[in-house]
């Protein structure tokens, strides 16, 4: 889109989340967020211990008109307001990116706006761009449907960049050296961290999502009794792999008749210390290797309040000059904020006809 003043809408629907939010940019690039709302259907998939394609889709059909009512709420003449509309058309589930796709293509028509198709893996490192100076959390109908309102200046952010987007599908390092020359440097060969998480912790009984469960577990535990292995930890590329972790989890599983609270707890801190040391080795080796002034993280395990502290410390104790940004925790999670933020920095405004859903979207 022209830079410029303006709001856009932005809408996410690639996985299980149904999210609408606006954004309004002034001439000096300073992005405000008017609103954001999140409706998940995760307490449905805690139930069948992940997310059933369908039943997401059917969920985010019911969910994303009031969501992006609320969300337009904060205007007051959103027809004219609106200067453009801003969807995530992939990586993701189809049935899930259709509702989204769908939805913003018939607003786009109907209110004759661009439309600006948008890489849900850049809007992970976009939301690095949505600072939150003045934040204020409602919770709206029930549990499932929140609402943040936050008021944001623009963080310097200087380029190199170096970007790790870590989340239940990916886990991405980035060179970003400007807004338009963005290379993919490595990602994982197999499961993704938070997949990691969310599978082992089913072994170890945890509700889907287990991330968010794991940190709390972890969160008194003081020793890595188990020393899972680092995998790739030393290899010479940016690549990761995770998935050894669940056999190593479950070889310990194994060994119990019947896990005690410690014994997964334990397990827990053990898990979160190998995936960190390698998500934090890998991605200074390459903020050094490409000079970056700059690490963002996003994505949902990035919301992980021992892995922020870790990436912090490790700043301190390598004296370096980069600076680390990191979203505020609700804009690490799946948010449409950081769809729109993206859509305004980094893609290009189309008309309605020319978009379309793309599961396998990737970087390059
Ligand atoms: O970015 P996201 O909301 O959705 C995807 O694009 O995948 O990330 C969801 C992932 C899940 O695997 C979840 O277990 C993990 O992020 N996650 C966490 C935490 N909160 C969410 N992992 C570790 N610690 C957390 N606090
Ligand atoms: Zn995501």
């Amino acid at each position: 889109m022209n830079k410029g003043a303006g709001c856009i809408l932005g809408i996410e629907t690639s996985c299980d989340e149904t999210a609408a939010a606006v954004i309004k940019t002034d001439k000096n690039n300073k992005v405000e967020l008017l609103s954001n709302v999140v409706a998940t259907s995760l307490s449905l998939h805690a139930k069948t211990g992940g997310i059933i394609p369908e039943v997401a889709a059917r969920e985010q059909v019911k969910f994303i008109i009031p969501v992006i009512e609320e969300a337009m709420r904060v205007l007051q003449n959103p027809k004219e307001e609106i200067d453009a509309i801003a969807v995530t058309v992939g990586p993701g589930l189809i049935g899930s990116l259709l509702v989204g796709v769908e939805t913003a293509r018939t607003f786009a028509y109907v209110w004759n706006k661009p439309i600006i198709p948008v890489n849900h893996l850049f809007g992970h490192i976009y939301a690095n761009w949505l600072t939150t100076a003045n934040k204020q959390l409602i919770t709206t109908n029930s549990k499932d449907s929140q609402k943040l309102v936050v008021s944001s200046q623009k963080p310097v952010i200087e380029f190199p960049a170096i970007a790790l987007v870590v989340s239940g599908g990916h886990t991405d390092l980035v060179l970003m050296k400007n807004h338009r020359n963005i290379k993919w440097l490595g990602g994982t060969r197999d499961d993704a961290a938070g997949e990691a998480f969310d599978k082992t912790g089913r072994l170890l009984g945890l509700p889907y999502p287990a991330g968010p469960q794991i940190e709390l577990l972890a969160k008194n535990v003081k020793e890595d009794i188990y020393h899972f292995p680092r995998p790739l930890v030393g290899s010479d590329d940016f690549d990761f792999s995770f998935s050894g972790l669940k056999t190593a989890v479950l070889r310990e599983v194994q060994k119990h008749e019947q896990l005690s609270n410690e014994a997964i707890a334990n397990i827990c801190y053990s898990l979160q210390e190998a995936v960190f040391e390698v998500l934090i080795k890998k991605t200074f080796k390459a903020a050094k290797e490409f000079n970056a002034k700059s690490i963002l993280l996003g994505g949902g395990v990035t919301a992980n309040q021992t892995l922020r502290k870790r990436f912090e410390l490790e700043v301190r104790s390598q004296q370096s000059e980069v600076k680390l940004f990191v979203p505020t925790k609700s804009l690490c999670t799946d948010n449409a904020a950081m769809i729109a933020a993206a859509a305004y920095f980094n893609h290009e405004a189309t008309d309605w006809r020319n978009i379309s859903a793309n599961p396998e979207l990737y970087f390059d």
